[in-house]
């Protein structure tokens, strides 16, 4: 069975809540039993962190245990090279994703530091980016 970790990163615990017309209204967790029961054959990890070293200790470790990472690292997208460094340090396959289409808004969200570390990059297509980013993972592993 292959394993596959999701990491979002900060203000993602508000999804749902957090601006709703960019976001969405759903909740990653309700959105997460969904990705599992379309994947039944997939053992499909997630953490959440709003701290930039929490998350590139997941990605030390599920970089070496698993067979690939969705990530969606919120805003440190735009800015951390420590992030960058982390997802080049791993084996395993990183595919940013983003919710929203990061190039319809601020020129600031027009850059990212992490996505030359990356397989690819989704963005755009609400929750679904990260069933895409699942997809790529799967796609490119076959
Ligand atoms: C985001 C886009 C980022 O620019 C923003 O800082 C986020 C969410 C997205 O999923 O659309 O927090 O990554």
């Amino acid at each position: 069975m292959k394993t596959i970790q999701i990491i979002n990163g900060p203000n993602l615990n508000l999804l749902g809540r957090r601006e709703p017309d960019i976001y969405g209204t759903q909740g990653f967790e309700s959105y997460l039993e969904q990705l599992r029961l379309r994947y039944p054959d997939l053992q499909l990890r997630f953490m959440q962190s709003n701290h930039e070293g929490d998350l590139i200790d997941c990605i030390h470790e599920a970089g070496y245990a698993c067979d690939g990472i969705v990530l969606n690292a919120g805003a440190y997208t735009h800015t951390s090279v420590a992030l960058l460094d982390a997802i080049k340090a791993v084996p395993a396959p990183v595919v940013e994703v983003h919710i929203s289409n990061v190039h319809q808004r601020e020129d600031f969200r027009h850059h990212s530091m992490i996505s030359a570390g990356c397989l690819g990059v989704i963005c755009g297509f609400g929750l679904d980016s990260y069933r895409l980013g699942i997809e790529a993972i799967i796609k490119h592993q076959a």
